[in-house]
């Protein structure tokens, strides 16, 4: 399917089209249920407010929490679209499920103007092993994709980039202005220029260190990743999730940082405990040197906090 270079909805006529649009309202929650802060939402109603006024159907898709392919009740995508509908000031409808014949029915009779919100797509296993079946289910129901899911898209799953390809697709405002913003920052940014990352896997984020690496003038590395980096470091980790096979690139990337004179920061202190859900009483700081064997590493330490602090606060850029 013929699209501009340049995919954009400027200038595209979406009246009388179902549009799928794929966002990222992975919200906080409450415990016991309710939004614990909005602002995902909020931040892609530019985008919805558009396509609606443009006759466009809408079908909102997101995904909740890690219900891990199970239907969890708490995670469901109700009360977000109950309050999407406060914030958008008109009805939002919603369905149960996000394929299959009652969810093909009530998008079919969508009209110009009127928004369908899925439930968790997340609920089918298929939505991350991105299936292509299920891909294709949901890509059905829409003449257009469009995603404003840009704190997603670094996942390729079903509805960001199985159901992507089916249609003819567009970045959202908020992923084009995303988009935008990193390549003004990735392209000239002010100096010096701090990254930031964290996550669990080192082995998922190669390609964006890779990307980055050359770019910037230091790197903090945190999250469970970084027991990878100090476990390469020679460091006992204990119970923190470390990627064996991985030990020889990250000792690399460190490398390469000390060789272009990068600032390579990992946590020189942390937080530990027996595991995720241990009792307040057991998690305790120490050093990056000091986890004990049944030990799991679950945060910064204060030193660490500080001193990344001050790198962030004196850097022109920070990512
Ligand atoms: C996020 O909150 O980081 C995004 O919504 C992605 O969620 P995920 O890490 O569960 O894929």
């Amino acid at each position: 399917m013929s699209q501009p270079e340049r995919a954009s909805l400027d200038g595209l006529d979406v009246r009388g089209r179902r549009v799928f649009l794929r966002v990222d309202f992975n919200v906080p929650l409450l415990e016991g249920g309710g939004i614990r802060d909005d602002a995902r939402m909020r931040a892609s109603l530019p985008t919805l407010r558009e396509l609606l006024a443009a006759g466009a159907a809408v079908i909102v898709a997101t995904h909740l929490g890690r219900p891990m392919g199970r239907r969890v009740p708490e995670l469901s995508t109700k009360p977000l679209a109950d309050h999407l509908s406060e914030l958008l000031g008109s009805p939002v409808q919603w369905v149960s499920d996000c394929v299959g014949p009652e969810v093909e029915k009530d998008a079919s009779r969508l009209g110009p103007g009127e928004v369908l919100m899925l439930e968790n797509l997340r609920f089918h296993p298929e939505e991350e092993a991105n299936d292509p079946e299920f891909a294709g289910r949901l890509a059905q129901l829409a003449d257009l994709y469009v995603s404003d899911a840009f704190g997603s898209a670094h996942r390729a799953h079903a509805s960001t980039e199985g159901a992507a390809r089916r249609l003819p697709a567009y970045p959202g405002r908020l992923m084009a202005r995303e988009l935008e913003q990193l390549g003004n920052v990735l392209g000239d940014p002010a100096r010096p220029m701090v990254a930031i990352m964290g996550g669990s896997k080192l082995s998922s984020k190669l390609g964006v260190i890779d990307h980055l690496l050359p770019r910037v003038d230091a790197l903090l590395l945190g999250g469970a990743m970084a027991a990878t980096f100090l476990r390469a470091h020679g460091l006992q980790v204990g119970r923190s999730l470390v990627e064996q096979d991985f030990l020889e690139e990250a000792l690399q990337i460190m490398e390469r940082a000390r060789t272009a004179g990068i600032r390579l920061e990992l946590p020189v202190d942390v937080v530990v405990a027996p595991g995720l859900n241990a009792s307040v009483a057991e998690v305790r700081t120490c050093g990056a040197d000091e986890v004990g064997p049944d030990e799991m590493i679950l945060d910064l330490g204060p030193k660490t906090v500080a001193s990344w602090a001050e790198l962030v606060a004196s850097a022109g850029t920070v990512v």
